[in-house]
């Protein structure tokens, strides 16, 4: 996709050609929707604070959530936080780039806008060619949440940031559909203890090989009442369909009981072919491991809304590396229409 002078904004730019543009942009206190591997994100200065309050503005997200700073190179690491621990130093050494958010005292350097005015600060090395470019061209941090509107499924390809933002951004980064999916694992680093506050595209196993134990995982019923990541609200992570979270053994009979209310369509999310649905069930394509699934997650949220599908069963994949942050997201999803 390229643009051209009669295309309605956002401007859609792609390649090496492209990254040049994005970073003056971003220098000059606009907004960038980016790739990473994990997800888009809506990008800025994440040393200037009014550039960064357009984020906001543009999500129609509180002002009080914070956002992750993204660096180019792991070295930035100690500008930005104010303490860097052993552990922080083993997990970037271990997973950056790639998609781990570490959460670490922050410096005076971190704005109030960037932190929602927390003394702890969200850093990461995101693991895609085309970030990487733009991070070491803008030569400091880039502050992005996900490119969504606030309330709406984090975005894996550039037609869903322009279709969620629309002119709300100055310019969008094409680098392909994100090869894991879902978002960064977030690590708190603050505490005595890693806690995993997000599980995400790096499985907990994978912590555990690096850190010695498995961190805790931050579970409950209302994590963001916890105020640690007040982002981790259910309906961020939901479609316009009602998800329903079952078990293969029981997808064939809780969608036909779905299509007996008679309230609208019913869509089928699962790694592998259902067996003996009813005629009436739109059965999405299956997504088979759990890298897969999480590759297509928000993919195939997105077209249940666009073949307005009243419910969504989705069968989930096995717990196992980032099948733990895929069933994260189902539940929260389903917990989402449940309030
Ligand atoms: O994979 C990702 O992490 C993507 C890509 C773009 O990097 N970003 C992303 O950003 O998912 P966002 O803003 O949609 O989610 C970040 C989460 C939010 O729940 C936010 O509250 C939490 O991280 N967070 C960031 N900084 C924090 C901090 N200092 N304290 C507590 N939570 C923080
Ligand atoms: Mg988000």
């Amino acid at each position: 996709m390229t643009a051209d002078s009669d295309t309605p904004r956002p401007e859609v730019v792609e390649g090496e050609a492209g990254v040049e543009r994005a970073a003056a942009v971003i220098r000059a206190g606009g907004l960038v929707a980016f790739p990473t591997e994990t997800v888009y994100g809506l990008g800025a200065d994440a040393t200037d604070p009014v550039a960064v309050g357009r984020i906001f503005a543009a999500k129609g997200r509180p002002a009080d959530h914070p956002l992750i700073v993204h660096l180019g190179d792991p070295g930035l690491v100690e500008a930005w936080a104010d303490v860097v621990p052993p552990e922080a130093h083993l997990l970037a050494d271990a997973f950056w780039p790639g998609p781990l958010t570490m959460l670490l005292w922050r410096s005076p350097k971190a704005p109030d806008a960037v932190t929602g005015g927390r003394d702890t600060v969200g850093l990461r090395v995101p693991d895609h060619p085309l970030a990487l470019r733009l991070l070491e061209a803008v030569g400091d941090g880039v502050a992005a949440p996900s490119a969504n509107r606030f309330g709406r499924v984090s975005p894996t390809t550039a037609a869903d940031v322009v279709a969620d933002l629309g002119d709300a951004v100055d310019l969008v980064l094409d680098g392909g559909p994100c090869q894991v999916g879902v978002e960064s694992t977030i690590v708190d680093l603050t505490g005595g203890a890693p806690v995993v506050l997000r599980p995400g595209g790096v499985g907990l196993d994978r912590l555990a090989d690096v850190l010695g134990d498995e961190p805790r995982l931050h579970v409950g019923p209302a994590p963001e009442r916890a105020a640690r990541a007040p982002g981790m609200l259910a309906a961020h992570y939901a479609p316009r369909a009602r998800v329903v979270v079952a078990d293969e053994a029981e997808a064939a009979t809780v969608a036909a009981e779905l299509v007996a209310r008679g309230d609208g369509r019913v869509g089928l999310l699962a790694p592998r072919v259902t067996d003996g649905l009813p005629p009436e069930v739109v059965e999405l394509e299956p997504a088979g491991t759990p890298d897969e699934y999480a590759r297509l997650l928000y993919a195939r949220l997105r077209q249940a809304d666009r073949l307005r599908m009243t419910w969504l069963v989705c069968v989930p994949p096995p717990a196992r590396g980032v099948g733990v942050a895929v069933r994260d997201r189902l539940a929260r999803a389903a917990a989402a229409h449940q309030r």
